[in-house]
């Protein structure tokens, strides 16, 4: 190989990241290497209903909504079901997103799901769109809006917390921080609030407390605009991990903006000025 073709090669490998080509009911798509199916047909356009999956946290193939058929070419017509947020984008997979197998596959999810919901609306919203008003199942005489997505407990590890797990087995399962008291650990940072997909988590704020898991906050408020943004754990906790004194976060993150904005402007006053 010439040095012009290893120069052009390896530029080429650092410009371009590698790539697969498949196809989503019939629709031609090429993703980067390392892309979930559920990627390729999100771009695509192609919908698959989600319950457990999250951009901002690692796929976790809890609640096998997302399932597709998926072939190829050399298979003679025969297909696997996969979980689509777990399973790999690869060049020639053929996915079906329709067939009668995942219909049913999803139907099924959603009948249990309704069994343990019966009263909450995604789920009820969810299961009607796929052919179903009422469980088949024997319905929870305890209805929870807790669909059991995990998502909750996934992102307090990812922000390495871990104050909540599920606990309890069968229709009692729930999610519950250690023993069912105020979780020792928790931050208040509500990330587990606003992540469930059923708002079934509740908790109160205001300028002074936060109260979520029945553990009760103190509010930092910011210096300048006087709101109050974040709880003291909070503080203690990112200035611990960003290795900062936790005054660094007294101030909001709108003012801080607005400071860095006012910062650069005088710089470049002064720049013009001695120009
Ligand atoms: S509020 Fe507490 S339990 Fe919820 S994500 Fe934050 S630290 Fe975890
Ligand atoms: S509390 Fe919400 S986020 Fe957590 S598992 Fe239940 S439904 Fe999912
Ligand atoms: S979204 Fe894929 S298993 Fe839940």
């Amino acid at each position: 190989m010439s040095t012009r073709q290893l120069t052009a090669n390896s530029r080429q490998s650092t410009a371009h990241p590698k790539t697969v080509t498949m196809t989503i009911d019939g629709k031609a798509v090429r993703v980067s290497e390392g892309a979930s199916v559920l990627d390729a047909a999100r771009q695509a356009g192609v919908h698959i209903p989600t319950l457990c999956h999250h951009e901002a946290l690692e796929a976790w193939g809890g609640c096998r909504l997302c399932v597709v058929d998926v072939t190829r070419q050399g298979w003679d017509g025969w297909c696997k079901l996969v979980v689509s947020c777990m399973y790999a984008a690869e060049d020639g997979l053929i996915v079906l997103t329709d067939t009668d197998r995942v219909k049913l596959t999803r139907k099924v999810v959603l009948d249990l799901l309704l069994a343990r919901c019966p009263e909450t609306p995604l789920i009820q919203e969810l299961a009607s769109r796929h052919g179903i008003d009422r469980t088949s199942y024997q319905a929870n005489p305890e209805p929870t809006d807790c669909i059991l997505c995990g998502l909750c407990t996934r992102v307090c590890d990812h922000i390495g917390v871990s104050a909540i797990s599920t606990v309890d087995r069968g229709i009692g399962k729930q999610v519950a921080p250690p023993f069912h008291q105020a979780p020792p650990d928790c931050i208040g940072c509500l990330a587990c609030a606003e992540i469930c997909p059923t708002s079934c988590i509740p908790y109160e704020t205001s300028d002074t407390r936060r109260v979520i898991w029945e553990k009760s906050f103190e509010m930092v408020r910011c210096p300048q605009c006087g709101r109050a943004h974040i709880t003291q754990e909070q503080a203690r906790h990112y200035a611990g991990r960003g290795g900062v004194p936790a005054s660094y976060f007294d101030t909001c993150d709108a003012c801080k903006r607005r400071q860095l904005a006012s910062t650069f402007t005088k710089l470049q006053v002064v720049q013009g000025g001695a120009r």
